[in-house]
């Protein structure tokens, strides 16, 4: 394959934190002695109770246990706020930009403090103290960041659930978890429209055993009169003006969990990834500042929602970490224009910026104009996460917004992975679109075959890690052996990402996308199954197959089979409601953008779906279905091939 190389750029060879040279020396070390390596690395956080234990670590079958640093007590929000008042409590910490580009704020350090530790005392006066789950449900706004951290602060356990979730997707996790407490906000505001949180968190609790919640904290967002159910619902700035600014932060062992995060799988309902403190926080800090090499002063832009992963650890945990000034965007990509992002950008000065690649196609679209007639010098680096980046979204993303002159890290990693795993690091790392690169410190990626054999050298296979790292999750909530099935069964002895990859004759890597039954909408993920049971539940529906296909913008679309009841018709009527339906049961993310009905799927003579045939005729590839000799009825295959629905 011919493959594009950016080299390292001599203005990079000047500032960067490390080089190339210096990259390999220090990746070889961390995996020769992982311990020795991590030791010092453990250092970048204040503990209250120094470790002298650093890893502790076991992938084998019947005994997956990860701990690091387990003999140490710390806490994440002294962390990130308390010990940089004395050096930087002036410091902005937080950069709020709204919906509405005529408001935003700065946000100390120092007054972090002060809101988090109110927010803390809020929750403590209703009975939230260490391993209590705290259900948050929030725009993005900078309560959302305070409720976190005060979380941590008390050591209880946040499950934050994204906005864009339905109140039944709400239900199910704080079910989930059994949190007493839920966090919210009257209204969202996105692109200048209102998302009724309150109305989704009471629809939820509606669904819940009487009893399930005692309270509901609500952030007045935009004002709107919310119903508030007296002795549960609380207002936020009321129960604040209750309590003091001053709350200690309570020392936690390594291993306490800091949050629970759901997140789609291949079967079942989406499980709670657990992640930890101590470790989490080292790795989430060391691979902000390496990967986006932040340097003292930089201002930090991650467009993500705090409701993913990339949100917790690269908006909130890993910038405040490093004492960073972090912002945070409540709007999207596109409104008032699709100028947004490099408005925002000169407006705040911003130096490192990064986002998902679906972000970057659908600006794609609207041409060079909106992004030109903005500065942009501020930037310095630019960072893609979320998907594959295709590498026209690449090279625009690079030639474009950063004019030539910014370095791109494609950062791979996963919600279970706490941190970026696979990447290049600026100055160090010469660039080829569409490749997330080499490996971070301690990261030991193996490339294995079907049958789980490890291969060498240039190859195509499955993604594993043969060994731990810090911000790897730890569990599945109140389920151990569902963690150890999902994550270790697979290849023994071996963590499995789910992921397929190829790597070149340069050690680089290159993410071809999920080999289960999970796929990657925009950068979300969402587990076919889910889809599936979504639409089977609908009154009319008898049968529902969910695949992914190529889409232009969201990278994967979701395509769904369906079979409908003896007697229904399948119309474009019905079309919508199922599209409406889902949206409804799970939330928008989850929307098919394909139905087909179908009167017969493909099925084995033992009666399993042959999805391969239906990812091939989604794909509009049916000219190369493969083996079809085990099918127990071959004609349907004919009809789905004629009633097709993605055609160019
Ligand atoms: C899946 C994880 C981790 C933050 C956001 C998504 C895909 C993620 C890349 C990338 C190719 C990527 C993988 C992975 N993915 N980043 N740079 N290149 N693929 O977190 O929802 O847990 O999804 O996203 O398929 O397994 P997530």
């Amino acid at each position: 394959m011919d493959e594009k190389r950016v080299e390292v750029q001599d203005a990079w060879r000047q500032r960067a934190h490390i080089d190339d040279a210096g990259y390999r020396k220090m990746y070889a070390a961390s995996v020769a002695d992982p311990e020795a390596f991590w030791a010092e690395q453990g250092k970048r956080i204040d503990w209250m109770k120094p470790y002298t234990r650093v890893k502790n670590t076991s992938f084998e079958p019947g005994n997956i246990s990860i701990r690091w640093f387990e003999d140490g007590t710390t806490n994440v929000a002294h962390n990130c706020i308390d010990r940089h008042l004395e050096t930087r409590g002036d410091q902005t910490a937080i950069i709020w930009e709204g919906d509405d580009p005529g408001e935003s704020k700065h946000i100390s350090y120092r007054e972090l403090h002060a809101q988090v530790c109110r927010m803390a005392n809020v929750l403590r006066n209703r009975g939230v103290g260490k391993g209590d789950r705290v259900t948050i449900y929030l725009p993005m706004i900078p309560e959302a960041a305070y409720a976190m951290l005060a979380c941590a602060r008390l050591g209880a356990i946040h499950s934050i659930v994204f906005g864009g979730f339905s109140p039944d997707s709400l239900a199910g996790r704080i079910k989930g978890c059994e949190s007493k407490l839920v966090i919210t906000a009257d209204e969202g505001l996105r692109g200048g429209r209102k998302v009724p949180l309150k109305a989704n968190v009471d629809a939820a609790i509606a669904r819940l055993d009487k009893d399930a919640v005692d309270h509901v904290v609500v952030v007045r967002r935009t004002g709107t009169a919310v119903p508030m159910e007296p002795g549960r619902d609380v207002y936020y700035h009321e129960a604040a003006e209750q309590v003091t600014d001053d709350c200690p932060a309570e020392a936690v062992e390594a291993e306490h969990p800091l949050f629970i995060l759901y997140t789609s799988g291949s079967t079942g309902q989406p499980k709670g990834v657990v992640h930890t403190t101590g470790g989490y926080l080292v790795y989430a800090a060391m691979t902000h500042e390496y990967v986006f090499d932040y340097h003292e002063g930089d201002v930090y832009w991650c467009t993500a929602d705090v409701g993913w992963v990339t949100g917790h650890s690269y908006i909130v945990y890993g910038p405040l970490a490093n004492g960073a000034t972090t912002l945070m965007f409540e709007g999207i990509p596109t409104y008032p224009s699709n100028a947004r992002f490099w408005e925002v950008v000169d407006k705040h000065q911003v130096n490192i910026f990064y986002t998902a690649p679906t972000a970057i196609r659908s600006l794609m679209g609207g041409g060079e104009g909106p992004v030109k007639k903005t500065s942009r010098a501020s930037l310095r680096v630019l960072g893609s996460v979320g998907e594959p980046i295709n590498p026209e979204a690449w090279e625009w993303y690079y030639r474009v917004v950063g004019d030539g002159r910014c370095p791109i890290v494609d950062t791979w990693w996963q919600t279970e992975t706490g941190g970026i795993l696979i990447t290049p690091l600026p100055g160090a790392t010469a660039l080829k679109p569409g490749s997330a690169t080499r490996p971070f410190f301690g990261v030991t990626p193996e490339v294995v075959d079907a049958e789980g054999k490890v291969l060498e050298g240039a190859c195509e296979g499955n993604l594993c890690l043969a060994d731990s790292w810090p911000g790897q999750m730890r569990t599945v909530y109140g389920d151990h052996e569902r963690f150890e099935q999902t994550y270790f069964s697979t290849y023994k002895g071996k963590y499995f990402t789910g992921d397929g990859c190829r790597r070149d004759g340069d050690g680089y890597y290159w993410i071809t996308g999920r080999v289960d039954d999970v796929i990657n909408v925009s950068g979300h993920r969402m587990g076919t199954a889910e889809v599936e049971s979504s639409l089977v539940a609908h009154p009319k529906v008898a049968e529902a197959a969910v695949v992914g296909y190529p889409h232009d913008l969201k990278g994967q679309g979701i395509y769904a089979y369906v079979t409908l009841n003896q007697g229904e018709e399948g119309d474009d009527a019905l079309r919508k409601e199922l599209v409406a339906w889902v949206r409804r049961d799970i939330g928008p993310i989850a929307s098919p953008d394909l139905i087909q009905f179908a009167p017969g799927l493909p099925k084995t003579r033992s009666g399993k779906i042959m999805r391969r045939i239906l990812r091939k005729i989604a794909e509009d590839d049916f000219g190369s279905l493969g083996d079809t000799s085990t099918l127990a009825e071959p004609l349907v295959v004919d009809d789905l091939i004629e009633n097709r629905q993605n055609r160019p």
